[in-house]
């Protein structure tokens, strides 16, 4: 089975090709560096940019692996949540694909899609655990089967992505600035008393950045100094000049090495206190742009090799988002005999996405009475 992924939801426009779960190929345009002036990403301009990429991104998918549109059984496409504007533009593109091809329609909630994005690497086990740390969600799931969630914890207020963000800004760092914190603090011994472990201290597993963030902004504002003089080029940012740019080196890779740790050792703490609740299961899945940090996957991994389960941590290219894991999430649930009809509604950040797919007797036979439509 041939699956297209399409991703718009944010700020990465995505396609990729799925032959029966394996990876053919994927092209995917990031437009970071067009948001990183203005802080974080302006909707008007990440819808715009979806819609002058997709088309071409596609025709470049179709060239990397000859396959033609008409070879296509089905379209995974992120439904949300996501930005109302950027998911149209993916939406209406699958649509218009579907009708063209007779390809099958599946709507992925994205959410779902990172957390099984390590199936793509590596066998998937249920029971799982999932933790999903992104720039807007910081989720914690029972995850029975590819296609049956249990949402158990939350964040109250900024997601683990959005607190790494927003301690960027402070500093000067262009958006999203996740990373450059990171790589500030390789090799360097965290004070871990510097920044609170907030929220940690009740029986309960949703999350608040909300006092760290404060703490941060707090201790960063008695030190001026530590923060970028002029904004770095994220280029020369990428190119490892984190640290080499940095006015106060080794100041700010401590504080950047303590932020770090409050932020992995809290999720820590919440993720095993789940497991403690939660009975049989087998596996931990980490995914998300956060799920990239070397300091959450280190606090992650130990957990889970020190209770005997499977740590599923996708490489860091498959943390962030990109379109196989949408292919892939869609795969999974035709698999299990889902579609959407041509009417599927994408569903805004804020709203939980519903389940309203059908079911159909076999994906198989689902996907051939959508061929002899077509034909007719
Ligand atoms: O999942 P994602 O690509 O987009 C959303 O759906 O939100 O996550 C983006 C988030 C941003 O907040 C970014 O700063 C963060 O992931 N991020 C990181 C790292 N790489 C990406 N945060 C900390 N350390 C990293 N290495
Ligand atoms: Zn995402």
């Amino acid at each position: 089975m041939l699956v297209l992924g399409v991703e718009t939801s944010c700020d990465e426009t995505g396609v990729a090709l799925l032959r029966d779960g394996s990876l053919l190929a994927e092209s995917l345009a990031s437009q970071t560096d067009i948001h990183a002036v203005f802080g974080g990403v302006v909707p008007e301009i990440a819808s715009r940019e979806h819609q002058r990429m997709l088309p071409v991104l596609f025709r470049d998918l179709l060239t990397k692996t000859g396959a033609k549109p008409a070879d296509i059984d089905a379209i995974a496409v992120a439904r949300g949540p996501g930005l109302l504007g950027s998911l149209l533009v993916g939406l209406s593109f699958a649509k218009g694909l579907c009708l063209s091809t007779g390809a099958a329609l599946i709507g992925v909630d994205h959410l779902h899609a990172h957390l099984l994005a390590p199936g793509l690497e590596q066998e998937l086990r249920f029971p799982a655990l999932g933790l999903l740390v992104s720039g807007g969600h910081t989720h914690i799931y029972r995850m029975d089967s590819p296609t049956e969630f249990r949402l158990l914890g939350r964040t109250l207020d900024d997601a683990a992505g959005e607190a790494f963000d927003k301690v960027a800004k402070l500093l000067n760092l262009p958006y999203p600035g996740g990373r450059y914190l990171d790589d500030l603090s390789q090799g360097v011994e965290p004070d871990r008393r510097l920044f609170p472990l907030a929220y940690t201290h009740n029986d309960n597993l949703d999350f608040s950045f909300s006092g760290l963030k404060t703490a941060v902004a707090e201790y960063l504002a008695k030190r001026p100094h530590l923060a970028y003089a002029a904004m770095p080029e994220a280029d020369a940012l990428r190119a490892g000049g984190a640290l080499a740019l940095a006015p106060h080196p080794q100041e700010l890779a401590l504080a950047a090495a303590s932020f770090n740790f409050a932020v992995a050792e809290t999720l820590r703490i919440k993720v095993e206190r789940a497991l403690d609740r939660e009975r049989g299961i087998v596996s931990l899945v980490v995914a998300g742009g956060v799920a990239a940090n070397s300091h959450v996957r280190a606090a992650l991994r130990g957990l889970a090799q020190g209770r005997g389960l499977a740590p599923c941590l996708p490489r860091p290219a498959l943390c962030t988002d990109n379109a196989a894991m949408i292919a892939h999430a869609g795969w999974l649930a035709l698999l299990a005999g889902y579609r959407h009809d041509l009417d599927l509604e994408s569903v805004p950040r804020g709203r939980a996405v519903p389940r309203d797919w059908k079911r159909v007797e076999s994906a198989v036979e689902g996907l051939q009475l959508d061929r002899s439509r077509a034909e007719n």
